[in-house]
C-alpha cells in the first residue's frame, strides 16, 4: 500500500524566523499564511511547523507550557485554524512538532509537580534524592552542557532535564503522562493536521538511573501504544527525530506492520564532520567517500523495508552550502549539486526554509551576537574548561544553530522583508544578493532547481520507488548512482568538490533530466565535469 507521504516533499518552517506580519520582529502564523502562495509555487506537499505552542522560549518553543494554546507572539488558535484551512486549499498539509520528551518548567504539570512529593503531578516528571554528599544522583549530562539534574529547593530533590533546566523530562513510565499526551495529539488530529514530527522521540524510553537515555527498553511499546491511541489508520505522516538510529533501529520504527511511525530522521551523515566519539563542536573535514558509504548503506538497507527521510538542513544544523558546499565561489552551483544529489534518492525529502534560495551561514565575532541556548551554554562550559575563545567561536560559526535561524530573506527591502520592526535575530546582510524576489526573477536560480526536483518526484515513480546502486568512480569525490525501476534506469552524477574532474559515461544517455551547468550537452565517453557539476541522465 502506498501513502501520500512517500511521494511528498516536506518544507520546514521555523515560525520565529519566517515572516513577521505585525512588526514586532518575530515571525508569526499570519506571516506564514501570507507566504503560502510562495510555497505552493515551490510545489511542496506539507509543512513541518516547528513549535507554535505557548512557551517561555528558553529553547525557542521547544519548551512548551501549554500544548493546546498558541504562543502570544505567533498569534491565536484562530490563526492556527486558518493556517490549516488555507493549507488545505493549496494541498499543503500541516505537520505539527510534537515535543513530549519534556515540557517547559512553566507547564501547569510541572508547576504542580514541584510543589510537594505527594502532589498528584509529581510522577509526571523524574525525581531523585541527592546522593550521600548532596550531589546529583548520577553524572548524566544535559545536551545543553552541565548536569542533567537540577536541584529543586521546595522538596529537596533533583529533577531530570536532558536539555535545559527549564525543560524538565516527562516520565513516560507513568501511564497518565502517556495518555495525556495522546489526548493532546487527538486534539490536534481533530483539527485536520497532516501528522507529527516527533522531537527527540527516541529518548522517551529513558532509564535515567541506569544511565540509558536513547533507545530505552520500552520505547517501541510506547510508540505502538501511541499509534493505536492516536494517528493509527488515519493516513497521517509521522517522522521521529532519532539521533541514535541505525538502519536496524530505523526499520523497527518504520516497517508499516509494526504500527509505529512513517519514518525517522537519522543523523549518521550529519555526524561525519565531527571527530569520532566527540561532540558536534569538535570539527573535522567531511570525507566524501564516507558520505557515499553512509548514504548507500541507508538507501540499500531501507530499500524494501521501512522508509528513509532525506535532509541536509533543519533548525538545528548549519546551512548546507556553507557546510559541505561552497558559499564563496560556487554558492549556486554547489547548492544545486547538493539538492540534486539528495532529491534523486529514495525517501521523503525535507527542505528547510531558505535552503531553496541558497541561504548561507552568518558568522559571528562575539558570543554577544548569539541567541541559541545550546551555543551559549557550550561557550561558557568550554571557557571554564580552558578552551581558547577563538576555537569555541570557530565551532559556533561552523555548527551553531543560529546559522539556520536568521530570518528568511524575502526581498531587497530593509530586514529582507522579514519584518518592519527590529528582527529578534540578525538578518544576514547578504540579503541584498540572496533573497526570494531575486530567485523568482532568475530562471536559473536554485529555487527553480528545487521546484523541478519536486516536480520530478511527483511525476516519476522511478524517483519514488526506484532501486539505488552506487557507481564506482575513478575520482572518489565524484558521487554517482543509478536509480532503476521496471526496466527504466536513471544515472545521477555529481562532482562533490571545487575543482574539475572527469567521469566515464559508459552508456549513451537517452536524455538529460536535470543539470546545473545549463548549456552543456553530453555523450557516452569521458565527461569533463566542472566544479560541483551535477547531472541526471535517463539511460533506459
Ligand atoms: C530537538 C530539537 C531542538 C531542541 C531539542 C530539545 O533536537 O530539534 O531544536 O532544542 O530537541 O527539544
Amino acid at each position: 500500500m502506498t501513502s501520500w507521504w512517500q511521494k511528498a516533499v516536506v518544507y520546514q518552517v521555523y515560525p520565529r524566523s519566517f515572516q513577521d506580519s505585525d512588526g514586532d520582529g518575530i515571525g508569526d502564523l499570519k506571516g506564514i499564511i501570507s507566504r503560502l502562495d510562495y510555497l505552493e509555487k515551490l510545489g511542496i506537499d506539507a509543512i513541518w511547523l516547528s513549535p507554535v505552542y505557548k512557551s517561555p522560549n528558553d529553547d525557542n518553543g521547544y519548551d512548551i507550557s501549554d500544548y493546546e494554546d498558541i504562543m502570544d507572539e505567533f498569534g491565536t488558535m484562530a490563526d492556527m485554524d486558518e493556517l490549516i484551512a488555507e493549507g488545505h486549499k493549496r494541498n499543503i498539509k500541516i505537520i505539527m512538532d510534537l515535543v513530549v520528551n519534556h515540557t517547559s518548567d512553566e507547564h501547569a504539570w510541572f508547576v504542580e509537580a514541584k510543589q510537594s512529593k505527594d502532589n498528584p503531578y509529581r510522577d509526571y516528571y523524574v525525581w531523585a534524592d541527592p546522593d550521600a554528599e548532596g550531589n546529583p544522583p548520577n553524572d548524566l549530562g544535559s545536551t545543553f552542557s552541565g548536569s542533567a539534574w537540577e536541584y529543586s529547593e521546595l522538596t529537596g530533590q533533583y529533577y531530570l532535564h536532558l536539555f535545559s533546566k527549564k525543560q524538565p523530562d516527562l516520565n513516560w513510565e507513568n501511564e497518565k503522562v502517556r495518555h495525556a499526551v495522546y489526548d493532546m495529539m487527538n486534539f490536534w488530529i481533530d483539527k485536520g493536521i497532516g501528522g507529527f514530527r516527533m522531537d527527540v522521540i527516541d529518548l522517551v524510553g529513558k532509564k535515567p538511573f541506569e544511565k540509558i537515555t536513547g533507545n530505552g527498553p520500552k520505547l517501541h511499546d510506547y510508540l505502538q501504544e501511541m499509534h493505536h491511541a492516536t494517528f493509527g489508520g488515519k493516513d497521517l505522516m509521522t517522522v521521529g527525530e532519532t539521533w541514535g538510529a541505525t538502519p536496524e533501529i530505523a526499520k523497527l520504527y518504520s516497517k508499516p506492520e509494526r504500527d509505529e511511525l512513517s519514518m525517522v530522521f537519522q543523523f549518521e551523515h550529519s555526524g561525519l564532520d565531527q571527530q569520532p566519539w566527540k561532540d558536534k563542536w569538535d570539527l573535522q573535514d567531511l570525507s566524501i567517500p564516507a558520505l557515499k558509504e553512509v548514504f548507500t548503506k541507508w538507501q540499500t538497507e531501507l530499500s524494501s523495508e521501512g522508509w528513509n527521510s532525506l535532509f541536509w538542513n533543519n533548525h538545528d544544523l548549519p546551512r548546507i552550502i556553507s557546510r559541505w558546499g561552497n558559499d564563496k565561489d560556487y554558492r549556486v552551483e554547489s547548492g544545486k549539486m547538493l539538492a540534486i544529489l539528495l532529491h534523486q534518492q529514495k525517501g521523503t525529502p525535507y527542505i528547510y526554509q531558505g535552503e531553496e534560495i541558497g541561504m548561507v551561514n552568518y558568522p559571528v565575532e562575539s558570543i554577544d551576537e548569539v541567541d541559541d541556548i545550546e551555543s551559549i551554554n557550550m561557550y561558557n562550559d568550554r571557557l571554564a574548561r580552558g578552551y581558547a575563545k577563538e576555537d569555541i567561536l570557530k565551532s559556533i560559526n561552523a555548527k551553531g544553530r543560529d546559522n539556520a535561524r536568521t530570518p528568511m530573506q524575502w526581498d531587497y527591502s530593509e530586514n529582507a522583508g522579514f519584518t518592519t520592526g527590529t528582527p529578534w535575530l540578525h538578518v544576514n546582510p547578504n540579503y541584498h544578493e540572496i533573497n526570494v524576489k531575486q530567485a523568482l526573477e532568475d530562471s536559473n536560480s536554485l529555487f527553480y532547481t528545487y521546484q523541478k526536483l519536486i516536480q520530478l518526484r511527483h511525476d516519476n515513480p522511478i524517483v519514488v520507488w526506484g532501486d539505488f546502486t552506487l557507481v564506482d568512480t575513478a575520482d572518489e569525490n565524484v558521487f554517482a548512482y543509478y536509480r532503476e525501476l521496471d526496466g527504466q534506469k536513471w544515472l545521477v552524477v555529481t562532482n562533490f568538490q571545487a575543482k574539475k574532474t572527469s567521469f566515464e559515461l559508459t552508456e549513451e544517455p537517452k536524455s538529460t533530466i536535470i543539470q546545473n551547468y545549463n548549456d552543456k550537452t553530453y555523450q557516452k565517453g569521458q565527461l569533463d565535469l566542472e566544479p560541483y557539476e551535477a547531472v541526471v541522465f535517463e539511460i533506459k
